[in-house]
């Protein structure tokens, strides 16, 4: 009853900046209002519709049953539903308005990074993407709230800090006012480094039963966080020096409406940082479709997209498709309201999609116990950062690697060792010359 008075007070006087503290506001499809009202009902309280723009409306809805709501937009819409949180009336009502600003300098999406990228390609192994998606499965879950949400930063941010001694990189993590916490893998620009390219994906996972649930979330989206942890382990292995700042963003808080990286783009819109693109990886290993790799076409840039089939086509050598969420899906919707050229390569089809995410489910065994499909998206993020990151690759891909986490690869990696030091030998060369 006492929310039910805050919910009207705060409907009456649409002006104040925050919901009160046990409700938030939120943007979400018109069509999905009965399904959220109906949750509401539930619960014994009424919603008020605060604004309307056509395919998006914006409501006042109490924390509690955000869980309920995110799994009956999951069950009862084809597209999963979806709705995203505010802290704020104003923020929502900006939610409204999704068009794109395009009042910036089109980027140069030139590809002349090759010989960097072709330096640090062949090191991507899916073995080790295929340990960490398990190591990340084998939690109970990593929903938000939970201790096991909070360990699960602590974990991924030590890993991250493994992959280098270098002074200039940071690992950190970056706090939201819940357990889990984000992840931020810092890249420092060496000549333009108030340019900053954003890889991401979410580290939370859900499924019902919030703290106490067994949520493994595999390819929701372990399969993300264990491809951009690949990523990042190759280039800092071949000690990339990128001349624009490159972030390596692990989520917290995507599954109850993006917030994590709604807090990360509003804070560093406030900050004023300059993020020229941002590459989202929710969802990388279940092959869903005959072709690869689908670029969802909303909530994103068409220019970056376009720069994206180039780099598919020119270094995965994969298939790729256009498809779209039909809402704001993952945390590439964040950027993109922030003006930030987006992306969300994605493993499959709409229609083709796992059906087993959110759920005890969603494991390694729904996409055959092995990251073959991952490796295609971990090729695709380390061309993005290369060509839109600039800069070199100096050492070999090889020379900071841990101890394989998988026999049968030391004929390979010898091969692999060889090629660099004939590709050092020749730039020592070529210096000389
Ligand atoms: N990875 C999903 C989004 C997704 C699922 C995209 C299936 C394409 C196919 C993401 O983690 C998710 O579940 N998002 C929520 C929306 C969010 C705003 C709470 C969803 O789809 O309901
Ligand atoms: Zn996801």
């Amino acid at each position: 009853m006492r929310r039910l008075l805050l919910l009207a007070a705060t409907l009456a006087g649409c002006s104040q900046p925050a919901a009160p503290a046990d409700t938030h506001y939120i943007s979400i499809g018109t069509d999905a209002l009965p399904t959220a009202r109906a949750v509401a009902a539930a619960h014994g309280a009424q919603l008020a519709r605060v604004d309307t723009d056509g395919p998006v409306s914006v409501l006042a809805f109490p924390d509690d049953e955000l869980d309920e709501l995110a799994h009956l937009m999951h069950e009862q819409h084809d597209r999963c539903g979806g709705f995203i949180v505010h802290d704020s009336l104003d923020e929502a009502r900006a939610a409204l308005h999704v068009a794109q600003r395009d009042d910036r300098p089109q980027l140069d999406y030139t590809l002349d990074r090759a010989a960097a990228v072709h330096a640090v390609l062949p090191a991507l192994d899916a073995a080790r993407i295929l340990g960490t998606i398990g190591e990340l499965q084998a939690m109970k879950n990593r929903y938000y709230q939970s201790e096991s949400g909070a360990a699960a930063s602590r974990w991924l941010r030590d890993k991250w800090r493994s992959f280098t001694t270098r002074a200039d990189v940071t690992v950190e993590l970056f706090d939201h006012g819940y357990a889990q916490k984000s992840v931020i893998l810092t890249i420092p620009g060496t000549t333009r480094p108030n340019e900053v390219v954003v890889l991401g994906g979410h580290l939370d996972s859900i499924a019902r039963g919030g703290t106490a649930s067994t949520a493994p979330g595999a390819d929701d989206d372990a399969s993300g966080i264990a491809t951009l942890t690949e990523v990042a382990r190759v280039l800092l292995a071949s000690d990339y020096r990128p001349a624009r700042t490159v972030q390596i963003m692990a989520y917290a808080a995507e599954e109850v409406g993006l917030r994590g990286s709604q807090g990360i783009a509003r804070a560093y819109q406030q900050r004023k940082v300059n993020v020229v693109g941002a590459l989202q990886l929710d969802m990388t290993n279940y092959q869903g479709s005959a072709k690869d790799i689908w670029l969802m076409k909303d909530f994103t840039s068409a220019a970056q997209n376009t720069f994206l089939t180039a780099l598919i086509d020119t270094y995965v050598g994969a298939t790729w498709g256009l498809d779209a969420c039909g809402y704001a899906c993952s945390d590439h919707a964040s950027w993109y309201r922030a003006g930030v050229p987006a992306s969300m390569p994605f493993e499959a089809r709409m229609r083709d999609r796992n059906m087993a995410i959110h759920t005890g489910k969603d494991t390694l065994e729904m996409s055959g116990n092995n990251a073959a499909h991952a490796l295609k998206f971990a090729r695709l993020g380390a061309a993005y950062a290369i060509e839109l990151g600039k800069g070199e690759a100096g050492g070999t891909a090889t020379a900071m690697a841990a101890p394989a986490t998988s026999s049968g690869h030391a004929w390979w990696k010898l091969l692999a060792g060889l090629g660099a030091a004939v590709l050092i030998a020749r730039r020592a060369t070529r210096r000389r010359g």
